[in-house]
């Protein structure tokens, strides 16, 4: 094919007076002669002239909206206004057409819902071209910071038959005939004979075999796909997510809590330098969806001056214990708003609990650490009882406004026999694990780590309010379309 220059570089160019070869799919054909042609490689179009008086009446027919075309013309300063540049076209040629009476996407405004269901169309829209814009940028940003850091990318197994987290949400893998099941004496299914000679399951997180690798490379990170069978059907939940997990030897909580303060800083600074035009855009359509609202739901800042607010600040550490004295005494506790009331130490807290805390009380992003033991994973490292006698695990979780919980991480029980007893305490088979406990029988170490939800750090720098919307094929709860 003849080389095509991308629009992004052409609105941008000095250069005029050149002939260009552009190729994209029509926005819209106005008057028989102005072309809107968009090419996926920024949010705006370029105009296209064409000489209508010696063009096929057919072909100009064929110009619709969708439909994908290539023109060559000479690149000039456009005469009207709008737009800086414009392409006097001399070859036009449609590539792929259109029809017009079928095309789902007309050129107006279309429910997020709507676009959900037409997948492959719902690319072409201005949203979600700022959305995924934003998305691989955060994306490799997360890359370039462990890089710049010296961490090791490991990839961490899909397929796993560990349950990293202990809850039991996973998806089965298997090969076995389900119309023909090979059972046990006591009619249990014989995983013997499954495809890897033992029951299987999609990973529900990297962490464990992390653990391993930062035992070893002293700084790792995974950055993959994890899968939870978990029934939440929210604006939060997906049911295959990506999640960045750093394990890192030689840390603490605090130097854990330090880095993932400093990554979510330099992941959100990047997008705004390298991101500004999808940035106002998502600003100006947020700005624009929130008129509709009454005063009171409103946001009170608008995007880039919330991702602003974010960088500008510390974020706020307090312990679980102080997080609940905070709620139990706050208004909607008292006045009885809270669906689950806090009225005791060891309640987990909900995620109005940590929006109040992060939205109502703070109002910046909130950590909070030291959780009670029950109600976290079993790795995690556990502090000797307090004054009360209660046991708390070096926990944290990072709270951030309109999202709760982004981050979720742990200093690691190293000790062996701790680790042992917490895990006999919940009942996790410990013979499976052993590939995991070796790290604590041979040169066992202080560490750390944590779990980054990579959409829900896309909902946040988007604005966006449906993790659906943030993720290009979404599954979810009986969803799993496309
Ligand atoms: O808190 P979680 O479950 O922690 C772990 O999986 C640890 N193994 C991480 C670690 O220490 N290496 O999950 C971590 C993060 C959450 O804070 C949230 O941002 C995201 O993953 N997350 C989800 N995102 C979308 N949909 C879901 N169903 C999610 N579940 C967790
Ligand atoms: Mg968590």
């Amino acid at each position: 094919m003849a080389k095509r220059t991308r629009i992004k570089d052409l609105l941008n160019t000095t250069e005029f007076n050149i002939p260009v070869t552009v190729m994209g799919w029509i926005r819209t054909f106005r008057n028989n002669q102005f072309l809107a042609i968009n090419d996926g490689s920024c949010i705006n179009n370029i105009q296209a002239v064409i000489d209508f008086t010696n063009t096929d009446e057919a072909l100009l027919k064929r110009l619709t909206t969708g439909a994908s075309v290539s023109v060559i013309g000479d690149l000039i300063e456009s005469l009207g206004k709008g737009q800086r540049v414009e392409i006097k076209v001399t070859t036009l040629e449609i590539l792929g057409d259109s029809d017009a009476e079928k095309f789902p996407l007309q050129p107006k405004k279309h429910s997020l819902e709507f676009l959900r269901e037409i997948a492959h169309l719902r690319f072409r829209t201005n949203t979600f071209n700022a959305v995924f814009k934003i998305r691989h940028a955060l994306a490799f940003a997360v890359h370039q910071f462990f890089n710049e850091k010296g961490f090791v990318y490991m990839h961490t197994p899909i397929i796993t038959a560990s349950d990293a987290e202990g809850a039991g949400e996973m998806f089965r893998v298997s090969t076995i005939d389900p119309d023909n099941i090979p059972r046990n004496e006591d009619g249990s299914i014989n995983y013997k004979e499954d495809f890897f000679g033992k029951a299987t399951n999609l990973t529900v997180s990297g962490q464990l075999e992390g653990e391993l690798a930062a035992m070893a490379f002293g700084d790792v990170y995974t950055f993959g796909p994890t899968f939870r069978a978990e029934n939440s059907n929210t604006t939060r939940h997906l049911a295959e997510f990506w999640m960045i997990e750093p394990e890192m030897a030689f840390y603490d909580l605090n130097d854990n809590m330090d880095l993932a303060e400093e990554l979510l800083k330099y992941v959100i600074r990047y997008a705004i330098d390298n991101c500004a035009e999808e940035l106002d855009f998502l600003k100006n359509r947020l700005l624009e969806e929130e008129k509709i609202k009454p005063q009171a739901e409103r946001s009170e800042l608008d995007l880039l001056t919330k991702l602003n607010f974010c960088l500008e600040n510390n974020f706020e550490r307090l312990t679980y214990t102080e997080a609940i004295q905070i709620l139990r005494n706050s208004k909607p506790n008292q006045k009885k708003q809270f669906k689950y009331l806090i009225d005791s130490w060891g309640a987990d807290l909900q995620s109005e609990h940590e929006r109040y805390l992060v939205e109502k009380h703070f109002k910046k992003p909130v950590i909070l650490t030291n959780y009670p033991a029950e109600i976290k994973s079993f790795y995690m490292r556990l502090n000797d009882p307090d004054d009360q006698g209660r046991t708390t695990v070096r926990a944290m979780d990072i709270l951030f406004p309109g999202i709760g919980e982004i981050i979720g991480g742990s200093q690691r029980e190293e000790r062996l026999e701790k680790l042992e007893q917490r895990m006999d305490d919940l009942h996790i088979p410990k013979e499976e694990m052993s590939w995991y406990l070796d790290t604590r029988r041979f040169g066992s170490a202080p560490h750390a780590g944590f779990g980054l939800g990579f959409e829900r750090l896309v909902l946040f720098v988007t604005g966006m309010t449906n993790i659906r919307d943030v993720i290009p094929f979404p599954r979810t709860p009986k969803n799993a379309e496309f």
